[in-house]
């Protein structure tokens, strides 16, 4: 007997068990809309072709393999944070940077590093979250608070979050905050509710904790950072975790960064010993692979050129997506110009399970069990089936509703 023996079998993660059932399904006419990767018009995730560049110059160029150090890629960790806090742009003190096991890493290190300097302080995450924030600030050992984001039927509960940085978080605190392509609800703060919360967050001492996975799929790459470099002039200190898996495509090389700046004056050198040790007791080192490509695109003016354009391209696909979808009055209960209005790769229908279910086993329409969809694996081979599918099962289950109700079915 061990203690192997007693160990419970924990369930899949939910959305990967989704994505492999839709992965398994040989349905022709398959609409698989589950995990948050990047597809383009022709339904592909490809190589971006400065990736590709960056590749090449590396395996001519790359004299050793030899350890890196715990702080990752020199030209990296330069590199990207001249590239997200430009000083010429921020006024703010950058403290430290870090690279990281992608976006995931970051959280990781930024929720270790605050569990063990602010103990008993308290992570606040809106609802809906990305499915493994809760889990990665849980595994840190930060107290978890959750307020709901979005209002019951759809949209931004703003109050709510106001509630919670003026009445319910403590000083010391930490707050959850994803400036831009809001994941899942691609529904975003406007800038006077962004400004309202940066004002707030200073005003009760809070912590930002800034989670970056999408940068330039909003607007553009230099206005996607308008609301970060906002709330870094104004903080006495925030995370940044930033991720380069969607904009440089590079999901399995696990590329990110921790980003640590703000007004204090804390010394610079102590925070980056501090995150580095729980690096090296943790990984030792990050992979170099990756981040030595998005280290010579951004430092190379014609590869960062052409890598522009490719997240240009990226951007502008998603908005024609959100544009096409805006042409029909209404996807299932939802209004289709709000979801034109949001930003990035997601957007929520609010369909009842039970038509998430009949969707997914009649149809082969796959979405997340929350109702999250990855608007990227639209294009035009599967957006009006796609849009068929959601109004016929909507139209459906509300004519069933009405029967069930002794109402004529066409009320
Ligand atoms: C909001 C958000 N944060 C962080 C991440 C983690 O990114 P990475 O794959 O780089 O770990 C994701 C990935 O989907 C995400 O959506």
């Amino acid at each position: 007997m061990s203690f192997l023996d007693d160990l419970p079998l924990l369930p899949p993660d939910p959305l990967l068990a989704v994505a492999r059932q839709a992965g398994q399904d040989n349905r022709a006419g398959k609409i698989d809309l589950t995990i948050g990767v990047y597809k383009d018009r022709s339904g592909q995730t490809p190589i971006f072709r400065s990736v590709k560049a960056a590749e090449s110059y590396l395996v001519q160029n790359e004299r050793t393999k030899s350890y890196i150090s715990t702080d990752g890629v020199a030209t990296f960790c330069s590199a990207i944070t001249a590239f997200v806090l430009p000083t010429h742009q921020v006024a703010c003190n950058r403290l430290a940077t870090v690279q990281t096991i992608g976006g995931t890493g970051a959280l990781s290190l930024a929720g270790r590093f605050l569990a063990e300097n602010c103990p008993g302080q308290a992570v606040w995450i809106g609802t809906p979250t990305w499915s493994n924030h809760v889990a990665v600030m849980q595994q840190c050992g930060l107290p978890i608070q959750t307020y709901p984001r979005s209002l019951p039927g759809g949209g931004r509960n703003f109050t709510a979050m106001m509630d919670v940085l003026a009445n319910k978080a403590r000083r010391g605190d930490i707050i959850l905050l994803q400036p831009v392509c809001h994941n899942p609800t691609g529904d975003d703060w406007n800038d006077a509710e962004w400004a309202e919360i940066v004002e707030q967050v200073v005003r009760a001492g809070l912590v930002p904790l800034v989670d970056m996975a999408y940068h330039g799929l909003g607007q553009t790459l230099d206005a996607d950072l308008l609301r970060l470099h906002a709330l870094m002039e104004k903080v006495e200190i925030a995370l940044l975790c930033y991720s380069c898996s969607k904009n440089f495509g590079l999901y399995r090389e696990r590329v990110g960064a921790l980003l640590v700046g703000g007004q204090s004056r804390a010394r610079p050198a102590a925070l980056q010993s501090q995150l580095a040790a729980i690096a090296r007791a943790s990984y030792s080192m990050p992979p170099a692979h990756g981040a030595g490509v998005v280290g010579h695109i951004l430092t190379t003016p014609a590869l960062r050129a052409q890598w522009e354009d490719e997240v240009r391209d990226m951007q502008a696909h998603l908005h024609a997506v959100r544009q096409t979808l805006a042409t029909h009055e209404r996807i299932g209960p939802c209004n289709a110009r709000a979801i034109a209005r949001g930003q990035g790769m997601f957007c929520m229908l609010p369909l009842p399970p039970a038509i998430i279910m009949l969707l997914r086993n009649e149809h082969g329409l796959y979405m997340a069990d929350n109702g999250r969809i990855n608007l990227a694996a639209l294009n035009e081979n599967n957006l009006q089936r796609f849009v068929s599918l959601i109004n016929q099962a909507w139209e459906s289950a509300q004519a069933r509703t009405a029967v069930a109700a002794g109402l004529p079915a066409s009320s």
